[in-house]
């Protein structure tokens, strides 16, 4: 069994919950092999269990206070009380694409679990977790709770190529209900895990403001809040997105849920070229980049890019329009976020007033001592 221990005293903060213990706060030597780890505090004391990653900066990340170490029934305990969760919060015959595990947030960090109608997918934070967590267990475990056909193991972007871990190989595309509008999630080749599941209430709050209102969707992917505004009533709605094939499957979408082909254009290109000369024109406009920050290393230049395209972006809402600002990089904290709109705005010269500040939904929760993973940030302003 690998053995760690703190050499800074970040105890007090383990108890209270926060689950991360990054590499400089252990003592070296580090061991040489990652898997399951007991942490000893400064004192030598045992203090938790969990996972040890030796190729990460965030070494370690704790399962369990207990003396003992997690048995499967205490995972299968976490796995039911996850799952029951979700089963009280969601209507399934309206919403069934869900994130049944979000790491930290139920007990298995750096695992997360989205299910797509009758396909889950499973993802690690990096590849040395994918073999830490037993996912075959992990796998047949959800298979035995939930209705479902596939499990689906996807590793992280680049991090090699996903495998069928239960059932039959699962189609490139599967179709899931949010709030009733049918999705298909992209689970093969798709960003995540196939889609943006955590923008779910924000797409709601959206559809609500649409009514009547040209809304342009800037980096829509596969045309979350574009599909929203259209059934909110939108008057035009407008996509755009580098990817061509987001905006083929953002079509694809707006046509499934039968919202009138003319109301919608997509444009595969870059939001940098589209808005040069558009001048402020749409009552709504939606911006949700990609990470700019992959590490806290780039926060600055991030900010700076997040600052660029949000102030580009407010120059097109029209007259007393709607600005809606999202990140979900991790690395960009709430208040870096806070400082970056109030930034973008006024280099837009504009002026705005908040109407709602929101996050990630039900079914992505965090341990309330780790604020690092509050990590989506919308923001739903309204512009002078
Ligand atoms: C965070 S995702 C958007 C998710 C989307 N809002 C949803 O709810 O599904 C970011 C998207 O930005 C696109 N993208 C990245 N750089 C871009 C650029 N310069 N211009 C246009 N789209 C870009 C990516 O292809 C990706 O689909």
């Amino acid at each position: 069994m690998i053995s760690l221990q703190l050499k800074k005293d970040v105890s007090r903060d383990i108890k209270r919950g926060h689950p991360w213990v990054y590499k400089g706060a252990l003592k070296m030597p580090l061991p040489q092999t990652s898997g399951w780890a007991k942490l000893l505090d400064k004192q030598g004391q045992m203090l938790a269990w969990g996972v040890y990653d030796m190729a990460s900066p965030l070494s370690f990340r704790v399962v369990s206070l207990d003396k003992k170490p997690p048995s499967q029934s205490f995972l299968q305990k976490k796995l039911v009380d996850a799952l029951s969760f979700r089963d009280a919060w969601f209507d399934i015959s309206q919403t069934n694409g869900i994130r049944c595990i979000h790491g930290e947030g139920d007990g298995f960090p750096g695992v997360i679990c989205d299910r797509y109608g009758d396909v889950v997918v499973l993802q690690t934070d990096g590849q040395t977790l994918s073999t830490v967590w037993d996912v075959e267990w992990l796998a047949h475990q959800i298979q035995k709770q939930l209705q479902i056909k596939s499990v689906l193991m996807k590793p992280q972007k680049g991090k090699g190529e996903p495998r069928t871990l239960i059932g039959e190989r699962p189609s490139e595309s599967v179709e899931f209900l949010e709030n009733g509008t049918r999705w298909l999630a992209d689970i093969w080749k798709g960003q995540k895990t196939g889609f943006f599941l955590d923008q779910r209430k924000n797409r709601e709050m959206i559809k609500a403001l649409s009514k009547r209102r040209s809304v342009l969707n800037l980096f829509s992917y596969t045309g979350g809040f574009s599909i929203a505004a259209g059934q909110g009533g939108a008057r035009q709605v407008t996509s755009v997105d580098i990817s061509r094939f987001a905006i083929e499957s953002c079509q694809r979408h707006w046509e499934m849920n039968s919202l009138p082909q003319k109301l919608h254009q997509g444009y595969a290109m870059n939001v940098f070229e589209f808005l040069e000369g558009q001048g402020e024109k749409f009552e709504i406009v939606v911006v949700d980049p990609p990470s700019f920050a992959s590490s806290k290393s780039h926060t600055e230049k991030a900010m700076m890019s997040y600052t660029h395209v949000f102030a580009q972006a407010a120059k097109a809402v029209a007259p007393g329009g709607i600005l809606a600002l999202s990140s979900c990089s991790s690395h960009i904290n709430f208040e870096m976020f806070y400082k970056i709109s109030v930034d973008s705005v006024s280099k837009a010269r504009r002026r705005a007033r908040v109407i709602s500040i929101q996050g990630q939904p039900e079914d992505h929760p965090f341990p309330l001592a780790c604020p690092e993973l509050r990590y989506l940030k919308f923001f739903l302003l309204q512009l002078d």
